[in-house]
């Protein structure tokens, strides 16, 4: 698998996904054929990262709209919205979710007759407009890294997570192409792994220098093989620039920052949550305990013993050298810096 490919498809009048619960050992594709499915598939992390669960829910609504067309004809958009409430709620912290119900529901207005081909169309649109972003940010993310340099990663950021290339691995990819990346450090990404299994299988299939580490060596790695970028994505950027993503976060930022490394966030404009003013006000999804007390079906904790799951955490702003997105880069991020940012990307 290159960047270029990624793990959604539309088949046969369905969203298919490559169940990213199984990956690298088996490559399955499951078949949504509703938005209840779809949204299941997001909750379950059948598909996650969330440029690929904003596309997906893209897709769940021109299942939404079809049923609702079929049952109620022209009044299709009023037995729509219970589908598209569901859709929106299926994982809280990924602001590209609600973004992409939005942007579907905005094209209501303009449909006569049979809403599928023109929602097909935006949903398909939405999807090309993710990979070509990708491929702009990986530009301006790339030009930061000095030739030869050796970077951390955490989570899945690339192909499997958006609808091509990757965020934070698209800027990967991109400065391994040009020279400037050396050997790319992957951390596991506990519970779901999502380091081990995924962008290590991205990495091993694109050909570029990589090595596993838990988790709890990323101080130790600065301290030791001193990587000078942690490089991330983000689910949610308030408007002071603090940032949420997989848990884990923030603990690598502030070990990078303790070393000297610098901090890169990789993200669309639409993971950019200008109406959340700073990070106390995004929501962390929380999710069962059964996800640390357990290990591929064996229990790894003593029976009953109690957990704290928060999947994702808000790395401060403060901690962030750079936010690169489509339009450009954001350096030392603040809420002026944002605002300003924003509104010449006219957001
Ligand atoms: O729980 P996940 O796997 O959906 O979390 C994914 C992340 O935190 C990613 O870093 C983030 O969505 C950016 S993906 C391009």
């Amino acid at each position: 698998m290159s960047g270029a490919v990624c793990g959604l498809r539309w088949q046969d009048g369905a969203l298919e996904l490559l169940d990213q619960r199984l990956l690298p050992a088996k490559q399955r594709w499951l078949r949504c054929a509703s938005a209840a499915a779809v949204a299941d598939a997001i909750r379950d992390m059948v598909v996650r990262g969330a440029p690929a669960i904003g596309i997906a829910a893209a897709y769940g609504v021109v299942l939404a709209a079809r049923a609702a067309y079929a049952q109620r004809g022209s009044d299709w958009r009023v037995a729509v919205v219970h589908d598209l409430e569901i859709i929106a709620a299926a994982r809280p912290t990924a602001v590209n979710l609600a973004w992409a119900v939005q942007r579907m529901a905005g094209c209501f207005a303009q449909i006569a007759g049979d809403p599928e081909p023109v929602l097909l169309a935006a949903a398909c649109a939405i999807r090309e407009q993710d990979i070509t972003t990708n491929h702009a940010m990986a530009a301006h993310g790339a030009a930061l890294i000095d030739p030869g340099s050796r970077v951390l990663t955490h989570c899945n950021t690339g192909a499997l997570a958006t609808g091509g290339h990757g965020t934070a691995l698209g800027v990967i990819r991109t400065a391994h192409a040009q020279g400037r990346i050396s050997e790319v450090f992957v951390d596991e990404t506990r519970p779901w792994l999502q380091g081990a299994r995924l962008t290590a299988w991205e990495l091993q299939q694109d050909g570029i220098p990589a090595r596993l580490v838990v988790d709890g060596a990323v101080a130790w790695l600065f301290a030791r093989l001193r990587p000078t970028w942690l490089i991330v994505g983000a689910d949610r950027i308030a408007a002071n620039g603090d940032t949420a993503n997989k848990i884990g976060t923030y603990t690598a930022a502030l070990a990078a920052r303790a070393h000297g490394a610098r901090v890169m966030v990789v993200a669309p404009l639409s993971t950019f949550d200008p109406a959340t003013p700073g990070g106390e006000a995004i929501e962390v999804e929380q999710r069962p305990k059964q996800e640390l007390t357990c290990l591929a079906g064996q229990a790894i904790a003593p029976d009953d013993f109690a957990a704290w799951n928060p999947v994702f955490d808000v790395t401060p702003a403060t901690l962030i050298d750079a936010i690169v997105c489509e339009h450009g880069v954001i350096e030392q991020p603040d809420t002026a810096r944002i605002a300003a940012f924003l509104a010449a990307a006219g957001r």
